[in-house]
């Protein structure tokens, strides 16, 4: 397989970046429309705006609501591209990912019934709904690297796995970040003019809070994971860490509360410092802010009666748990 190009953030000339990828884009996608799913996260917004630069409102900008987004997402997502001036239109698609999830255990079987059931169910019909003939996609390198691999399927890495998406899905799938690494994203997103609280927001896993579940994904498991993540990252908000997060085990533990023995939840918190994913250290958090999430947590959620923090690096750990 060939070797990807790499540009490093040092060698980024972002005028110049977005210059030959609006030109690249004007002229793959030629007269006709292209859609793109915007999940929020950093690669996906930038790539969005990128987009939205090259070929204005014939970039048709869907949130796809697969009931596994962080809290208030699709709302806080729409609102802040509406304010930038991009409409994008928010997909309600719960039903059919907790049906693809249901009973699948195994992380790459459950990051594979993600893929499908975004690329080929979902996607497939808004691109014929559409007649977009194109999916632009934030793709990074870092991406690309894991899933070939074979650390992590990412959820959207398809070309460099011999897969033909316009075979396979019916359209062509159009990845403009593919050079760059987490960190010349974000320069890229400063420069395409994003606010900070956009390019310099932690990033995001695109199988979403399904990657910080082990075990089947249930809606009931979602709504645990995605309180607890809530708390971790409104206590880490102001932090120079790369990315924090929580993970709702599958194992039960017993545990107390009000008096009587619970066998119940355990969330794991994770808090990275990291420069671009390739590898992490766990925070040396401060004991007393560990302490403070705990506390919050086991309160605001009912099940959970333990509450870990994860100290080792990545490799061998991953960032996400899934
Ligand atoms: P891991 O868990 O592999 O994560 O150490 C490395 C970085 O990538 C993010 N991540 C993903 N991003 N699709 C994505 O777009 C995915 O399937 C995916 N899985 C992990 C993760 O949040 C971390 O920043």
């Amino acid at each position: 397989m060939a070797k990807m190009k790499e540009i490093r953030v040092k060698d980024l000339d972002t005028t110049l970046f977005i210059k030959e990828k609006v030109r690249e884009l004007r002229s793959k996608i030629g007269k006709g429309l292209a859609i793109n799913a915007l999940s929020g996260g950093v690669d996906s917004s930038v790539v969005t705006a990128l987009g939205f630069k090259a070929i204005g409102e014939r970039l048709v900008s869907y949130f796809i609501d697969n009931g596994l987004m962080r809290q208030g997402e699709p709302q806080r997502v729409v609102a802040l591209f509406r304010e930038i001036g991009i409409p994008v239109v928010i997909i309600p698609a719960q039903k059919a990912f907790f049906a693809a999830l249901k009973g699948v255990v195994d992380p790459e079987e459950k990051r594979e019934a993600i893929t499908q059931t975004f690329y080929r169910d979902v996607f497939r019909k808004l691109v014929l709904e559409s007649g977009a003939r194109h999916l632009l996609q934030g793709t990074i390198l870092t991406d690309v690297d894991e899933t070939v691999a074979g650390i992590k399927r990412q959820h959207n890495v398809f070309e460099q796995l011999g897969i033909d998406p316009q075979k396979v899905f019916g359209y062509k799938i159009l990845e403009p970040l593919i050079e760059l690494r987490k960190d010349g994203v974000r320069k890229l997103g400063q420069a395409l003019g994003l606010p900070e609280a956009v390019f310099m927001r932690i990033p995001f896993p695109g199988p979403a809070l399904a990657a910080r579940v082990i075990g089947e994904v249930t809606p009931e498991k979602i709504r645990i994971v995605r309180k607890a993540t809530a708390i971790v990252e409104k206590a880490l908000g102001g932090s120079d860490a790369f990315q924090y997060l929580a993970i709702l085990h599958d194992d039960r533990v017993t545990g107390m509360k009000d008096g009587k023995r619970v066998f119940g939840n355990q969330i794991e918190i994770r808090c990275w410092d990291s420069l671009d994913a390739r590898v992490a250290r766990p925070t040396r958090l401060p004991y007393e802010t560990l302490e403070k999430i705990a506390e919050r947590i086991v309160d605001a959620i009912p099940g959970v009666v333990s509450v870990t923090y994860n100290i080792t690096p990545k490799p061998p750990s991953t960032i996400e748990a899934v």
